[in-house]
């Protein structure tokens, strides 16, 4: 049902409702007050014409009472009047036949007449005694009539009314539906996306001002849109740039990545060259000592094998004698020759020969043997490792061969005590592991000017091993201390130190094997330096 429908219908009901009421109201008033009036005015009549008819009953005079009759009737709307007497008897009537033919039947109420005919009597009485009634009858046609007019003319005037409601309800509907067509066509142009539609905007009732409303909301609206769309299109091009910066930022990591890559190849390249220079420097240091070393033995070697060849010569020259003894048969000459084997055993003093023979060569191979093992040490420790692959080793037997090669350098002037404790094998880089003992001990050697102590102990604290190497030589001061593990920090001559063991030692304890080094040192009394290493049972274990 459309709203105008709806509006018309709304109106018209309240509107008939209000009218019907009014209508009603107003009829029952005007019914009630003119039936009232005309009770009355019969009453009164009624008792007027008793009063006036007494004397004429009292006296018995008909003809005065037949005037009365005539007389009264001339009272408009009365239809008949009759003069009864006391037994009943009809003094004098006159009016309307029918009506006077039709048996009395008093009326109390107008709505209860049939006949069009109000009847109603008024006694004769005269000290308290009945002498006859009165009888009058009063037309209602006309009264009756007066109020179907007024009935008929409250219907006519509410149907116009109604009507002219009903109009101003299909106009004021028509119009405001219109309006709402027009608000409505608006709202799906704006939900379809048509932002600049307007709606004509006429006069300056509420329906223009909710136009107006609405052309203002279309308007911010057609505004906020278009900004967004300004927005969208800068975030667009925000992100189209972004995106630009992004992959050309990717490119160029990449790139940088790739030359990171490279660099840290270059970077691990020098580092095992690195490692395998100092290591040769350290080599380089120990081959003076060495040198003595195995100057030595070769030395005493040599002699004695100078001496050996006079040995070998003096025997040769016996066995030929002797050879010469077997080969004469004369006795004479086997005498002679005889004794002169015995000048000459007296002259190479052969016993003092045997003797010293025996220890000759036992010296002679003690030496080769010492020789022989101080090359084989070089060897061992200058042999680089071929793979970087940790392997299960007794760090123990690690700080032993390490000792033997150092030994060379600190037996002179060092007294070493060694104290290793009882440690499971770990997995660990030995050679490496041993080139950072090796320059511990060559630092507590060189840090010991004359005559000092070099403790060299090991231990199992906790999931750690521990190696401590500790001298009482000249120590170091304090602002060196944080110096220490930096490249190429030496306070030794050109040649005697390059600076990079303690920085070498430290990439290999604290990066390679995540250990640590600590170092702690008096000036004057002496220095410490441990090696702490993470026991690593298993090859998978984490540490
Ligand atoms: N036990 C120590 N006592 C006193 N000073 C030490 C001790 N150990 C190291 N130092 C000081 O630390 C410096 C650096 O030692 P590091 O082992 O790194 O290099 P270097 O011994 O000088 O040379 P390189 O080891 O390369 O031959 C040494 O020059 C020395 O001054
Ligand atoms: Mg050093």
């Amino acid at each position: 049902m459309s709203l105008r429908l709806k509006t018309i219908l709304g109106i018209a009901i309240i509107e008939a409702i209000l009218l019907l009421l009014l209508i009603s109201m107003t009829l029952d008033y005007l019914r009630e007050t003119n039936y009232e009036g005309l009770i009355k005015r019969a009453s009164t009549t009624a008792t007027l014409f008793a009063t006036t008819s007494k004397n004429a009953v009292l006296s018995y005079d008909l003809a005065s009472l037949e005037s009365f009759v005539n007389e009264v009737l001339k009272n408009p709307d009365l239809v008949y009047a009759r003069v009864l007497g006391p037994g009943g008897q009809v003094f004098a009537e006159a009016g309307d036949k029918n009506a006077l033919a039709t048996p009395f039947h008093s009326d109390t109420e107008v709505e209860t007449v049939h006949d069009s005919i109000f009847d109603t009597f008024a006694d004769i009485s005269e000290g308290g005694e009945t002498y006859g009634r009165v009888e009058i009858g009063l037309d209602i046609k006309s009264l009756k009539s007066t109020i179907d007019e007024a009935q008929n003319k409250s219907a006519t005037i509410a149907a116009l009314e109604m009507s002219l409601v009903a109009l101003f309800s299909l106009i004021l509907g028509t119009y405001l539906t219109r309006q709402l067509k027009f608000l409505s066509a608006a709202a799906k142009s704006i939900s379809s996306g048509d932002l600049g539609v307007q709606i004509p905007v006429k006069g300056q009732d509420e329906i223009a001002e909710v136009a107006h409303a609405f052309n203002a909301m279309a308007f911010s609206l057609k505004e906020v849109s278009e900004r967004r769309d300004e927005v969208e299109s800068q975030l667009k091009e925000l992100n189209r740039s972004l995106e630009e910066r992004v992959s050309q930022r990717t490119e160029e990591l990449v790139l940088k990545n790739s030359e990171l890559e490279h660099a840290n190849r270059e970077i691990k390249d020098a580092q095992a060259k690195l490692l395998q220079s100092e290591k040769m420097a350290s080599v380089g240091v120990l081959a003076a000592g060495v040198a003595h070393e195995i100057n030595n033995p070769l030395g005493f070697v040599i002699s004695n094998l100078t001496t050996l060849e006079n040995y070998v010569n003096n025997y040769r020259v016996l066995v030929a004698e002797y050879q010469k003894l077997f080969e004469l048969k004369d006795s004479m000459a086997r005498k002679e020759q005889y004794l002169r084997i015995q000048q000459s055993i007296n002259d190479f003093d052969l016993e003092f020969m045997n003797e010293d023979l025996t220890e000759l060569l036992r010296d002679t191979q003690e030496g080769s043997v010492r020789v022989k093992d101080i090359v084989k040490g070089l060897k061992a420790f200058s042999h680089v490792d071929q793979s970087d692959e940790m392997q299960l080793a007794d760090i123990n037997e690690c700080i032993t061969t390490t000792l033997k090669v150092a030994n060379n350098e600190l037996k002179y002037h060092c007294q070493l005590d060694l104290q290793l404790g009882e440690l499971p094998k770990t997995y660990c880089l030995p050679g490496q592991i041993k080139q950072v003992l090796l320059n511990l001990f060559m630092n507590a050697s060189h840090a010991i000017q004359e005559k000092g102590v070099i403790n060299v102990s090991s231990s199992l604290e906790g999931d750690n091993i521990e190696i401590s190497v500790r001298d009482n030589g000249c120590g170091i001061p304090k602002e060196s201390i944080s110096k220490l593990f930096d490249p190429f920090f030496t306070t030794k001559q050109v040649g005697e130190g390059t600076g990079l063991g303690l920085a070498i030692s430290y990439g290999i304890i604290v990066d390679e094997h995540k250990g640590d080094i600590r170092v702690t040192s008096v000036e004057g009394e002496g220095t410490c330096f441990t090696v702490v290493l993470p026991l690593k049972p298993n090859l998978s274990d984490p540490t």
